[in-house]
């Protein structure tokens, strides 16, 4: 027993001591060997082509996007909006490749000093520019990616070699795309209708538009449609332009007229405040509804304009500010508007324009009549203490313009205008409030219940009462 007990014992520290002499050689052999994630790294020993080739790459993008940029500029001027769009959305996947070739340097060891930058993007004509980019993309297919992708294999470097094969299935796309605008840049309904909105892969950086949008996934990096990244030229329009340059004029008009209300108040011109302040809340209406057209369009909403601080003079010269402003808004500003966007195809934004130029004018007019007769108080108090805005285009009428029917600028019926009075003319007043129908309904329902209350008093009183006198 003792004996056999003894050889039990010696045989199972035998077989203990192989399996852990052979954990220990496994684990040592895995322990030393580099992390999956770094299997490419290495220093530019070790991959010395792949390497220099990496540079040429990232020059290559680098200058690629900055002449993309530049034609998307021209193209832009030229107002071939959707040939913009697609060299903006081109652009952006040629930043990414460029991008990502100089993380695979980084981790190789390359001074972060030293990154490619671009050189200076020689644009020519549209269709010039077109060709260049078509060249410099099928030799970038063709030549360029194709050779450093067949290096990157023969030394090892699959990280390299990734981004090579994706590059260079995108380039060819970039290129087929170039080649189908080229033929087709004189056919702007083509153009519009294949280009107004083009999409890039995120991953390989290949561009589609409607004549060549994958089914399902990116043929060149399979990755879902889902995730390609939109681009509308609807942002590169002179329209979009426009409606911020609208925005921030109305909303500085919305503050100044403000501030220049305050000022008449302050000088006792109750009837000039009345007019800027409801002239003020058509200014602001024009910029909210400015505002979601461009929402619409795909603007930031942390972009909207704010007001600049106004410049507040006499009520005279206030007056001269804001009839020039007005003049200037109606004759010129949003004249030109309107024509752009009627031949952008824009009908919202020309719908808000032709009827802010309609409002403008008539603004223009109040502040001519209420400067001549700025010394009359009479004529002012019997004209302008109350005063009428159109809520749809923000015309702006009083006693001396206020239409017989409909508004002459929108056609919308004058029972529907919303009414600023002066609160007590006859005592001098001191302040100005809108009539927008609100106060009427506050002070009902302040009344009823005030009456409900005296009610209610009396009923608990006069139980009160009966429960006194039964107990009696
Ligand atoms: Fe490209
Ligand atoms: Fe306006
Ligand atoms: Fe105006």
């Amino acid at each position: 027993m003792r004996l056999s007990n003894v050889t039990v014992v010696r045989r199972i520290p035998d077989k203990i001591l192989v399996f852990l002499l052979v954990l220990v050689f496994v684990l040592a052999g895995v322990l030393t060997l580099p992390p999956i994630s770094l299997q490419a790294a290495g220093t530019k020993d070790d991959y010395p082509l792949t390497y220099d080739n990496l540079f040429d790459a990232v020059q290559g993008e680098t200058n690629a996007n900055a002449a993309y940029l530049a034609f998307a500029q021209k193209a832009k001027d030229d107002g071939l909006f959707q040939v913009a769009n697609l060299f903006t959305a081109t652009a952006a996947a040629e930043k990414k490749h460029a991008d990502e070739e100089w993380e695979i340097l980084l981790a190789l060891g390359a001074d972060p000093a030293d990154r490619p930058v671009a050189g200076a993007p020689t644009v020519g004509t549209t269709a010039q520019n077109l060709q260049a980019a078509f060249d410099g993309e099928t030799y970038e297919y063709t030549v360029m990616y194709d050779g450093f992708l067949a290096t990157a294999q023969a030394e090892g470097n699959t990280d390299a070699a990734r981004i090579f094969r994706l590059a260079k299935g995108a380039e060819e796309i970039h290129a087929g795309n170039f080649s189908n605008v080229t033929t087709n840049l004189s056919n702007a309904n083509y153009l519009k209708d294949n280009y107004s909105v083009v999409y890039r892969c995120p991953v390989c950086g290949a561009v589609y538009s409607k004549n060549n949008l994958p089914a399902a996934n990116c043929p060149v990096c399979n990755v879902a449609k889902a995730n390609f990244v939109a681009y509308s030229s609807d942002v590169l329009t002179q329209t979009y332009a426009n409606l911020f340059a609208a925005v921030q004029g109305e909303t500085n008009a919305n503050a100044a007229y403000l501030a220049f209300a305050q000022k008449a108040k302050d000088d006792g011109l109750f009837q000039v405040a009345n007019l800027f302040l409801a002239t003020a809340a058509a200014e602001k209406k024009h910029a909210d509804e400015e505002w979601e057209i461009l929402l619409a369009l795909g603007a930031d909403p942390a972009d909207r304009p704010v007001a600049a601080a106004p410049v507040v003079g006499t009520t005279v010269e206030n007056l001269q500010t804001a009839f020039d402003g007005e003049t200037y808004e109606y004759t010129v500003m949003y004249d030109g508007f309107l024509t752009t966007a009627q031949a952008e195809g824009n009908t919202d934004a020309a719908r808000i324009f032709r009827l802010a130029k309609g409002a403008e004018e008539i603004h223009a007019g109040n502040f001519s009549n209420v400067t001549t007769n700025l010394s009359n108080a009479n004529y002012l108090k019997d004209n302008y203490s109350v005063v009428y805005r159109c809520p749809v285009c923000g015309a702006v009428y009083s006693k001396n313009n206020l239409p017989a029917a409909n508004c002459p600028v929108c056609n919308v019926a004058k029972a529907n205008f919303i009414v600023y009075q002066v609160s007590s003319p006859g005592s001098g007043g001191g302040t100005t409030t809108p009539d927008t129908g609100e106060t009427p309904s506050v002070l009902w329902m302040t009344m009823s219940s005030f009456v409900l209350i005296v009610i209610g008093s009396s009923c608990v009183a006069v139980s009160r009462k009966k429960r006194v006198l039964l107990a009696s």
